[in-house]
């Protein structure tokens, strides 16, 4: 049925991955972040190597170790997340959303230490780009996969953003559920594209469900979506 052997699935194809949190500063000690291991986007960075492609991976916060054999950018911010990512959309074949990126960021960074002085103190947030939603507007030729962490009306909040956002396809993870999501191995997520759910995987390692959604990538460019 697959007429390529999967080393040479994705030969020529330049892939970019994002990964991990991001780290929005309050002041030059302290941080919004979030739980995202960065696995989940290392384990698709590293599958998409196997398979033949070009990796560009785009990493935050990260608690395991970067892949080797792929092309590493860190950043720390939702803001500095964006601009990598803009700033190579038009040489790339395939993007592939995995970061979980801050809804928002300190209004103003201190850029000295902040002192305690009252009882209360208010810290004031604004809402970040939503960084899939800008490349979604922006894209040419790019296949588009983003992701959807959700706890409740997985279907319907994952087909909101896929529309919302342009994409091809839309992996969804529901935290809720054993074995799945932040720091996990393993992930259980439901897959969709513009005409509804394609696929709802079991429990798999993370290096599975990547190769797997990999292959569905790669079939479905073959195929000239
Ligand atoms: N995302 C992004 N930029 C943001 C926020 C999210 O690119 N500022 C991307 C994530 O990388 C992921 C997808 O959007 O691929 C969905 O993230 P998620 O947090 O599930 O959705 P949101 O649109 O932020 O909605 P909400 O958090 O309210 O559910
Ligand atoms: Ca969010």
């Amino acid at each position: 049925e697959r007429f390529f052997g999967e080393k040479e699935l994705l030969q020529g194809k330049k892939v970019l991955v994002t990964a991990g949190g991001t780290v929005e500063r309050i002041d030059p000690v302290r941080y919004l972040t979030n739980d995202s291991s960065g696995k989940m986007g290392f384990a698709i960075a590293e599958a998409a190597r196997l398979m033949g492609a070009d990796v560009t991976l785009v990493v935050g916060k990260a608690s395991v170790q970067t892949p080797e054999g792929v092309r590493t950018v860190r950043v720390e911010s939702a803001q500095d997340m964006l601009e990598a990512v803009v700033g190579r959309l038009p040489e790339m074949d395939i993007v592939i959303k995995a970061a979980a990126v801050a809804d928002y960021r300190p209004a103003e960074q201190a850029e000295q230490k902040i002192k305690k002085k009252d009882a209360e103190m208010t810290l004031k947030l604004v809402k970040n780009s939503d960084i899939l939603q800008t490349i979604g507007s922006l894209k040419t030729k790019q296949f588009i996969v983003g992701f959807a962490a959700e706890t409740q009306s997985i279907d319907e909040h994952a087909m909101d953003k896929l529309k919302r956002k342009n994409c091809d396809l839309l992996v969804a993870n529901d935290v809720t559920q054993e074995g799945a999501g932040f720091g996990h191995d393993t992930n259980v997520v439901r897959i969709y594209d513009r005409s509804g759910l394609v696929e709802a995987l079991p429990v798999m390692s993370k290096r599975e469900v990547a190769r797997h959604l990999l292959l569905t990538v790669a079939d479905r460019i073959r195929k000239g979506d």
